[in-house]
């Protein structure tokens, strides 16, 4: 999602659209998916965008976003409660203090302007080389108090929530890894619908909201939480189960379709959110078969914007509900294994669970070392990562001899050694 379709025409071919275009994109994007649960975090969203190619740059797209944020007829955003960040320049590119001063000229004071580094202000480039920039963020500040003295923009307390990035494109990352001027300036600008409407309507989360609303609700219908589970793992649960399950749905009605869950990359994208949202369903009372229940929720909620999703929901079902039940096999398996294990670690007052074990967990019985992690945790007891990397990585080299031993004299029948390589693959 993002720029990466846009690449040819940020490099300056033409687009048959032209040079000012707008767009509304369907992102998946699972870095954070560990801070799915909190108030703002999702794996999926819908990103508003405008673009420049090679046409308008900093002082048009800063002050249009400005307008469009707080003027009465747009958003109407109170300016006081808007805080942004602009790139503070390191040895590659200079600090970006003309963003700094355009957001000034509009009316945002100097101590809601943050020079952030690399890290925070700067997008793309999509692959290894390719077309990138210093960013501007556009954050609404909640109100919470500060985490800390050094809460700012881009701290995951949830004072600040980014709605908003501005990318200027005039950089070109070369194949030495050089920062080069890219010859033209463009503008590639991404604002996230979910939390834009969160923040206008006063939802405490996104998970409030009307988008997830119906979603939260069949949540409910279907869980029945233990007695005495603490509320806000409860809470957790319930909002990764939304969360996965709409990414989920999404991305297998997708019109271009062909991610399958699987061991291998974008299909192993999707078979994570698959298993991590039957886990957490698992926690809270919900009976098998939910994960197409909740399809048909999502599918209701967006099908008259979407109409994939219902053209594509009775395929979608099928592979939820396969998946799903080849998880709970394994589940079962992998829960008395882990159970059997726990019990005697703990019997021996041994608090850490081996990265041998991980691995096991994870190869045999399919458990993606994250979730060992997570159950680890509610065990008090911490998981080896570095022995469950090298198992990992042994297994990995073994299968690669293996097949490269079995391919030798052409393609044969011999499916274990297949499904062993892909069993290989997948990174939590
Ligand atoms: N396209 C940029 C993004 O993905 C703005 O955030």
């Amino acid at each position: 999602a993002g720029m990466h379709p846009l690449v040819p025409y940020l490099l300056g071919h033409k687009h048959p659209e032209g040079t000012r275009l707008t767009d509304v994109q369907k992102c998946v994007r699972t870095g954070d998916i560990d801070e799915v649960g909190d108030d703002s975090h999702l794996t999926f969203f819908e990103m508003l965008g405008h673009w420049s190619l090679g046409d308008y740059f900093k002082e048009d797209a800063i002050r249009w976003s400005f307008e469009f944020l707080t003027s009465a007829d747009c958003l109407g955003i109170p300016v006081e409660k808007l805080a942004v960040s602009v790139f503070a320049g390191d040895e590659t590119a200079p600090r970006d203090e003309e963003s700094a001063r355009i957001w000034e000229e509009c009316g945002i004071p100097r101590d809601k302007i943050f020079f952030l580094p690399r890290k925070n202000n700067w997008w793309g480039p999509a692959g290894l080389t390719g077309p990138c920039g210093p960013d501007t963020e556009m954050f609404i500040d909640t109100g919470k108090p500060k985490c800390g003295p050094y809460c700012r923009p881009g701290c995951h307390c949830g004072k600040y929530v980014e709605i908003w990035n501005d990318v200027f494109m005039q950089y070109n990352k070369n194949e030495e890894g050089k920062f080069v001027p890219l010859g033209r300036h463009n503008v590639d600008t991404g604002m996230g619908v979910e939390r834009t409407i969160c923040m206008m309507s006063g939802a405490p989360t996104v998970y409030d909201t009307e988008i997830f609303a119906p979603i939260m609700q069949a949540i409910d219908d279907l869980a029945h939480v233990p007695a005495g589970m603490d509320p806000a793992e409860v809470l957790k649960a319930r909002r990764v189960i939304a969360d996965h399950m709409r990414t989920a749905t999404f991305i297998l009605c997708d019109p271009k379709g062909g991610v399958k869950p699987g061991n291998v990359g974008a299909n192993y994208v999707l078979r994570r959110l698959i298993r991590r949202a039957v886990r957490f369903a698992r926690m809270i009372g919900i009976a098998p078969g939910f994960t197409l229940k909740l399809a048909e929720v999502v599918c209701r909620k967006y099908k008259h914007v979407y109409p994939e999703l219902e053209a594509n929901l009775a395929t979608c079902k099928l592979d939820l509900e396969a998946e799903e039940a080849r998880f709970n096999r394994t589940l079962d398996k992998g829960e008395a294994r882990y159970n059997k294990v726990v019990g005697a670690l703990k019997e021996h007052g041994q608090t850490r669970i081996s990265g041998k074990l991980a691995f096991e967990l994870y190869d045999t019985f399919g458990f993606p070392f994250e979730m060992t992690c997570e159950m680890a945790a509610k065990d008090g007891l911490t998981v080896d990562k570095a022995g469950f990397d090298e198992a990992n990585r042994k297994h990995q080299e073994l299968s690669r001899t293996t097949s490269a031993g079995s391919f030798k004299a052409g393609l044969q029948d011999n499916s274990a050694v297949v499904t062993r390589m892909h069993t290989a693959t997948p990174k939590s």
